[in-house]
């Protein structure tokens, strides 16, 4: 690269089932990232150290319970109460390698009956990402992998509801990558994919909105 840094950084997100790998696959692209000289950050949602983060994991972990809508909503929240940060790093030119976002917030929503233009409408306004990588694995095939924690949605019957909703909502900014590669391949595709998009957001590619 040419060394002086006035692009802005890529968004750049990561999606799939629970179980699908994407913890690991962010970390190792963010460091990655690193090595490469570019400025980085790994970020993921919901974020649970916010006080809002903190009500959605105990309704994760089943210690309340909440209405489909009103979990819906804080889970928006939690990214809306990012987004001035989110938008100030990736103009100072850092890239933000984020597991989940609002794909996962529609999907996880729709698979439990609500209305897929209700559920986008919160999320209709924040960054929208430059690059969003589906890790690509059937529920079965993610539940047999085992280790579902005791999370509630950690579950064979809504992971599959979860799948067909996260492949209806595939746009142009998604790729698919089959989750069920060894690590080093799927985190081979990962870092060419994201090394493009990053150049893209450098040379002047605009940031655009979510669902606008
Ligand atoms: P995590 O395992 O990545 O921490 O995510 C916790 C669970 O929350 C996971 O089952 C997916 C779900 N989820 C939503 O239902 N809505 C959202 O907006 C997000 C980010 C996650
Ligand atoms: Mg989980």
């Amino acid at each position: 690269s040419s060394g002086e840094n006035t692009g802005r950084g890529a968004l750049i997100v990561l999606e799939g089932l629970d179980r699908s790998g994407k913890s690991s696959q962010c970390a190792q692209l963010a460091s990655y990232l690193e090595s490469q000289g570019v400025a980085v950050e790994a970020w993921r949602f919901p974020d649970r150290t916010t006080a809002m983060g903190r009500m959605i994991s105990s309704y994760l972990s089943c210690q309340t319970d909440l209405d489909a809508a009103a979990i819906h909503l804080l889970f928006s929240a939690n990214r809306w109460e990012k987004c001035s940060l989110m938008e100030s790093k990736l103009k100072a030119g850092t890239t933000l390698v984020i597991d989940r976002y609002s794909y996962s917030g529609v999907a996880f929503s729709v698979a439990k009956g609500l209305d897929l233009d209700w559920c986008k409408g919160p999320e209709a306004g924040l960054p929208a990402p430059d690059l969003v990588f589906y890790l690509d694995i059937s529920a079965e095939v993610a539940a047999a992998r085992g280790g579902y924690g005791g999370e509630r949605y950690e579950k064979l019957e809504i992971q599959k509801k979860v799948e067909k909703v996260f492949k209806s909502l595939k746009d142009t900014t998604w790729q698919s990558v089959d989750a069920t590669q060894s690590i080093d391949s799927i985190q081979s595709v990962l870092r060419e994919e994201s090394v493009k998009a990053i150049n893209e957001c450098q040379s002047g590619k605009q940031l655009m909105q979510m669902w606008l």
